[in-house]
Parts: structure tokens; sequence; C-alpha cells
């Protein structure tokens, strides 16, 4: 295994899994089978990260703009959020793991969402790494939420317009403190060669760290994970300063 700075660990990285279809594709079966994949990858990725002492994982999982996919891709996916959350609790609760979701998923399926609140409910007060799952999330979707409630309580007569800075804005995120509390990305990883941030976690990935693997998702393994965070190691963060 790579050679990792125990003090230099990211506490908090965001990963952009992209390449299910791709690797679907080349191996010729269904684009839901390379979802399938997809989630085997995460879950080994959830377990690395506990393991490695980071604090908040933060998958994009779904985005607000996947509701175009077809009908068959999307509700595959929420099966295997499904067969994720329960198939994997019991594992997540032994291991302190802390699950929360960024994003409006009111609106997700049912059994997914009765899963989901469940996993959510359970886990709550594991104080192991916070697993972000970004669900019906998109970045410019939350700062609009959250200019939006700012404008309620100035119109009510809550807050003055001179006071509003970085900290109300950052509480009306899914990051925010009423939702799932986390700080900033360090470090923010897309996976498939692509190098786009998609709509994902805009305002908190302001001073984050990219770092681009080849790597199709369902490929990536720890191992790749700890080159990437070897290669954000490397990095001299200034964050605008000398
Ligand atoms: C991007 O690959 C991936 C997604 C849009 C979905 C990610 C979903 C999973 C990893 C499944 C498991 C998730 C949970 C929370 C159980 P793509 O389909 O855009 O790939 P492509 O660009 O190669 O077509």
């Amino acid at each position: 295994m790579t050679e990792l700075i125990k003090e230099l660990m990211p506490q908090h990285v965001a990963i952009i899994m992209d390449g299910n279809g791709r690797w679907a594709k080349k191996k010729g079966v269904p684009r839901v089978a390379g979802h399938r994949a997809g989630m085997e990858a995460m879950k080994k990725i959830v377990d690395h990260s506990d393991k490695l002492g980071i604090k908040y994982l933060t998958v994009y999982a779904f985005s607000t703009e996947n509701w175009k996919r077809s009908m068959e891709e999307v509700s595959g996916i929420f099966k295997l959020l499904v067969t994720f959350v329960n198939r994997d609790l019991r594992e997540l609760i032994e291991n302190n793991v802390c699950v929360k979701v960024l994003g409006d998923y009111s609106m997700i399926p049912k059994d997914s969402k009765e899963a989901l609140e469940k996993t959510i409910h359970d886990t709550a007060d594991n104080t192991g790494l916070q697993f972000n799952i970004a669900l019906n999330y998109g970045a410019r979707d939350e700062i609009i939420r959250s200019v939006k409630s700012i404008a309620a309580r100035a119109k009510a007569g809550e807050l003055e317009p001179e006071d509003i800075d970085e900290e109300t804005i950052a509480r009306g995120l899914w990051t925010g403190e009423e939702h799932a509390f986390s700080p900033d990305p360090e470090l923010i990883i897309r996976t498939s060669g692509e190098e786009r941030l998609s709509n994902f976690l805009l305002w908190q990935g302001a001073y984050s760290e990219f770092v681009f693997s080849d790597e199709l998702w369902p490929d990536f393994t720890p191992e790749e994970y700890e080159k990437c965070i070897a290669e954000y190691q490397s990095r001299d963060r200034r964050f605008g300063g000398r």
C-alpha cells in the first residue's frame, strides 16, 4: 500500500463516482450491472476511509440531473440503495459509521426512502466515519435553497442584509449545521478520467484539491484511493495566500 502521512490525512473526502456505465459497456452487461459493481466499490471505500481515520466521506450517488436517465436505470439505482442499506446496515452500525443524506430525497421511491430513513435513524448516534450520500443533490439547487431561507428571514425582520456572510450561506446548505454538518472537503476525487465538477459541492469545494483517477468507478480500489490521497498529500495548499 501507498505510504501515507497520518498528520496530513484529509478530514473530509468527496468523490464523484463516475464510469459505471462505461464499465458496463466494456463488459457487455446492462448499465444497472455497472451500478451494482459501483456499489461494491463504494462499500470498500467506506470501509477503507474509516480505517484511514478519515472523518467525513461524501459520495455523489444521484444528481438532480440524473432523473433524465431511463426509468429502468433510475429505479435500478434506487433498488441498489435499498440493497446497500439493508445488507450493510448491521456492519455500518458495528463500524460506528453515521449515515447522512445531502439532498431532498422526499420524492425517491417509498421503499428506498424508508430503508434510508431507518439507516439514518439507526446510525445517528454513531461517532465514527460520517458517510454522506448525495442523493437528488445539485449544488446550485442547494445554494438557491439557502438563499431563499435567508431572504425569508430578512423579510421577517430576523436578519439584516449587511449581516449576511459566508457563515449565513453555509448554514443553509446540506452540509450546514441543521443537516449533515460537515467541514469543507479538502479533497475531491473524480474517477473515469473526466475532469469536471458537474454541479457537486460548488460552495464547499472553493479550496478543495482535485485529484482525477483514470479508473472507472467499479475498478476503483482502496489501493487507487490511497494513491489519490498520496497525490493530495504531495500538494502545497496555500488558500490564496503565499
Ligand atoms: C456515474 O456513472 C454513477 C452514477 C450516476 C450513480 C452512482 C451510483 C452508484 C455507485 C450505485 C450505488 C449507490 C448507492 C448509494 C447504493 P455513469 O453511469 O455516469 O457512468 P458513465 O459516465 O460511464 O455512463
